[in-house]
């Protein structure tokens, strides 16, 4: 494979598991080192890394909670130590729950945001210390479909989504004059542990075919070729945008009722 990453080096939140590990897999592959967060899936970071590290790729497995501040400076500490610099930084780590609205407590509500939204701001804040000072550098934002197709019971998901196609297209603004890339990928239905329910139940695994135009899920790593790209020089005029893959899902959102 071209190595379009050689001598970068990226950090991938939420990288032991899912879109988190094909991202980071992917990257190394193209030539960058790779830091692959975990919280608390130390194995599943370990394999990803010995995924990478198999391929002739560098990687480094990094602990911590993207949602606490400490953690987050700590983890780009540690990428910085081992590996020098910090150019591409993807913000993938991300949860859901189901819950119909008015059953949604404060907690559920501030868990989500805790770690979608909030664990952006924080990684993008310290990772983009580092670039600045670099001379530049890229942020991904994993997004979703539903930064623009609400989702009844996932209030606070959605939420989430549709705040950082913002804190996307606001930091690209800020930081145009100085060198740092900022975008997001909006994936759709994707086969990864999040979908484990929905995969596991023929009907229900069914039932999301027939929102997908293309008629089938996607897989982790369609979404990383499209990170790939996006953390690579020939995205190099490419700011501010989201990249929808999706099979064409946000084309079409059928609402399927409310209950
Ligand atoms: P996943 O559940 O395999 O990945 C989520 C990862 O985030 C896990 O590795 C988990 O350990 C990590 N994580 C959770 N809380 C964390 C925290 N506080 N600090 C650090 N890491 C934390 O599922 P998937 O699908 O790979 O999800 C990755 C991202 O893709 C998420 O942001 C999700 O919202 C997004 N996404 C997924 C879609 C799908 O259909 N699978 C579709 C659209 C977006
Ligand atoms: C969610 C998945 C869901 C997909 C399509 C993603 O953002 O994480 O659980 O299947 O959107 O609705």
């Amino acid at each position: 494979m071209k190595q379009r990453l050689e001598g970068k080096v990226a950090l991938v939140t939420g990288a032991s598991s899912g879109i988190g590990r094909a991202t980071a897999v992917r990257l190394g592959r193209e030539g960058a080192a790779v830091g692959v967060n975990y919280r608390s899936d130390k194995d599943g970071a370990q394999t990803s890394v010995q995924e990478i590290t198999e391929a002739g790729g560098r990687a480094i497995a990094v602990g911590g909670d993207v949602s606490k501040e400490d953690e987050v400076k700590e983890m780009v500490r540690a990428v910085v130590e081992e590996y020098g610099r910090l150019d591409i930084l993807v913000n993938n780590a991300g949860i859901e729950t189901e819950r119909p609205f008015l059953e949604m407590s404060l907690e559920d509500w501030e868990k989500v945001v805790a770690v979608n939204l909030t664990g952006a701001f924080l990684m993008c804040r310290e990772a983009m210390r580092v670039m600045v000072g670099n001379g530049g550098g890229v942020v991904v934002n994993m997004s979703s479909v539903h930064q623009r197709i609400p989702w009844p019971h996932f209030t606070h998901y959605a939420a989430t989504k549709g705040g950082l196609k913002m804190l996307t297209e606001t930091l690209a603004l800020e930081f145009a004059g100085r060198g740092v890339r900022v975008n997001a990928v909006a994936p759709g239905a994707i086969a990864t542990p999040i979908n484990r329910e929905k995969l596991d139940d023929p009907e229900q695994r069914a039932a999301m075919e027939k929102l997908v135009p293309w008629g089938r899920w996607g897989e982790p790593e369609e979404v990383a070729a499209c990170v790939a790209f996006l953390a690579s020089d020939e995205a190099s005029y490419v700011t501010g945008a989201t990249l929808f893959v999706d099979g064409g899902m946000a084309l079409y959102p059928s609402f399927e009722g409310g209950e």
